[in-house]
């Protein structure tokens, strides 16, 4: 039993917590952080307790590490209340959910060009990584199966991608036991390139991921390139090995702003591609998509049933329950927004990125990696005669005290010596708001420009690569 309930002075205090005025209670350990109370709290106080503790979070709009989204508008935060209660996964009980789930895959399907949008098939997940490992899972269970038909060892499959990869591939490939070959990323050519992918394949190679939007610098791989590097080598050798698009971020802005840049099912090998709705899809989080461009790509043993309107539905996922809030929040953008919106949208983040990278070069002492014009994502690195007394963690440091996060952090293997700084231009971040960052960033750097010796106390932050 716990103490307080023995001890009758305690008691009183306790009961005074469950009372107003909130803050004239007293001692906050009386309230326990690491086991459950005895009696809990009032509503009033335990919502004051959790709010309270959230004001010492950043701000999420003054996030500039994240890809995702961070603003939605009222109707949708009303909608999003409403939904709050909806399984994704019974199907049965919320038919319509289901339903716009379903018209959801279609109007990504045709957004991504795929030949026949009755043929597709695709599942609504918790975010990219989900939908990254199912894309995956079908690549290598198709592998196999086409192996066991030809009676070839099936036990040393790989998977090939940049060295500039996401981490979720790598998780991919640690947790089904897939062989990741890494093409490694250069100063020149910082993402997976053609000539690279030829070096990597071979016949146990289950399929190919380049990614529309390096999380490192927003710049888009070459899928088509790709692509018909490999068009080559099965005119050549036979080997038939497919590409997944990992458009976590870019199957929603190239469509919209590069729509002549061929990089979706307009391609034949591209046989599935994955988008994070909570990222440009404009939701907030946890919501991701993966598209297989028909239902034969997809392996029936794969496949499980759920009940229905009395009958059954196939599901693929990795979870079972998972909130279906999100799917009906995208549904409501793609009505609300329509192609014409998500332009908008997507075209003021790139104005945005591309004024404020160049102001930013403009200063002479950074260089830029990108400028916006993939992603509304641009990265610089300090010249190398900038400075030898401070450095972009320190510029990082600096921001955040005005409420910027922006985050300082070395380039993958083989360019780690490379530390970069990036910005993600996300819907809200409007060109007001940008003007104030760019005079919040020119007085930092002047600071430290002023300084005689090294910036003090810089705690060096964890890589923001789990965004
Ligand atoms: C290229 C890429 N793939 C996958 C992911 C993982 O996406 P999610 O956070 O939606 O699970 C990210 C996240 O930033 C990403 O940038």
């Amino acid at each position: 039993m716990a103490k307080w309930r023995k001890h009758p002075q305690k008691a009183i205090m306790r009961d005074e917590i469950a009372i107003n005025p909130l803050f004239s209670r007293h001692g906050e350990d009386l309230v326990p952080r690491f086991k459950l109370s005895e009696k809990g709290l009032l509503p009033e106080t335990a919502y004051q307790i959790v709010h309270d503790e959230l004001t010492l979070d950043g701000n999420a709009r003054l996030n500039l590490a994240t890809f995702v989204g961070t603003w939605m508008e009222p109707q949708a935060q009303a909608l999003y209340a409403e939904a709050a209660d909806k399984n994704m996964i019974d199907k049965d009980e919320y038919p319509q959910t289901a339903a716009i789930e379903d018209r959801c895959i279609h109007i990504l399907a045709d957004l991504w060009n795929v030949p026949d949008t009755q043929e597709t098939i695709g599942v609504s997940t918790t975010g990219s990584s989900e939908a990254c490992m199912l894309g995956g899972l079908v690549m290598k269970r198709r592998w196999q199966q086409a192996r066991r038909k030809q009676g070839l060892d099936t036990g040393h499959p790989n998977i090939v991608f940049s060295s500039a990869v996401q981490v979720v591939w790598e998780k991919f490939a640690n947790y089904f036991e897939v062989e990741p070959r890494y093409v490694e990323v250069t100063p020149e050519r910082p993402f997976l390139t053609a000539a690279g992918v030829l070096d990597a394949v071979d016949e146990n190679t289950i399929g190919v991921v380049p990614v529309l939007g390096v999380t490192y610098t927003g710049v888009y791989e070459p899928v088509a390139e790709i692509a018909k590097a490999l068009d080559d080598l099965q005119a050549r050798t036979g080997l038939d090995i497919p590409i997944h698009v990992d458009g976590a971020s870019g199957a929603f802005v190239a469509p919209f702003l590069q729509p002549d840049l061929v990089w979706d099912f307009r391609l034949p090998r591209v046989q599935s591609i994955n988008t994070s709705g909570h990222k440009y899809g404009l939701v907030y989080p946890g919501l991701g998509w993966v598209i297989w461009r028909d239902k034969a790509v997809v392996p029936e043993e794969l496949v499980f049933d759920v009940s229905y309107l009395g009958g059954h539905m196939p599901t693929f996922a990795l979870n079972f329950s998972r909130p279906g809030a999100q799917v009906l929040l995208q549904y409501y953008n793609f009505l609300r927004l329509g192609w014409q919106g998500y332009y908008q949208i997507q075209k003021t983040c790139q104005d945005v990125a591309h004024f404020l990278a160049h102001k930013i070069a403009a200063m002479g002492m950074f260089e830029l990696l990108t400028d916006g014009s993939d992603l509304p994502v641009f990265a610089w690195r300090l010249t190398a005669d900038a400075s030898d007394h401070w450095d972009l963690h320190d510029l990082s440091h600096l921001m955040r005290e005005r409420g910027w996060q922006v985050p300082a952090y070395p380039l993958p293997a083989a360019m780690t010596e490379v530390t970069i700084m990036r910005v993600v231009v996300r819907n809200s971040f409007s060109m007001d708001l940008a003007h104030l960052f760019l005079e919040d960033f020119q007085r930092s750097v002047q600071y430290l420009q002023n300084l005689d010796g090294p910036f003090p106390h810089v705690i060096r932050p964890a890589s923001p690569f789990h965004h």
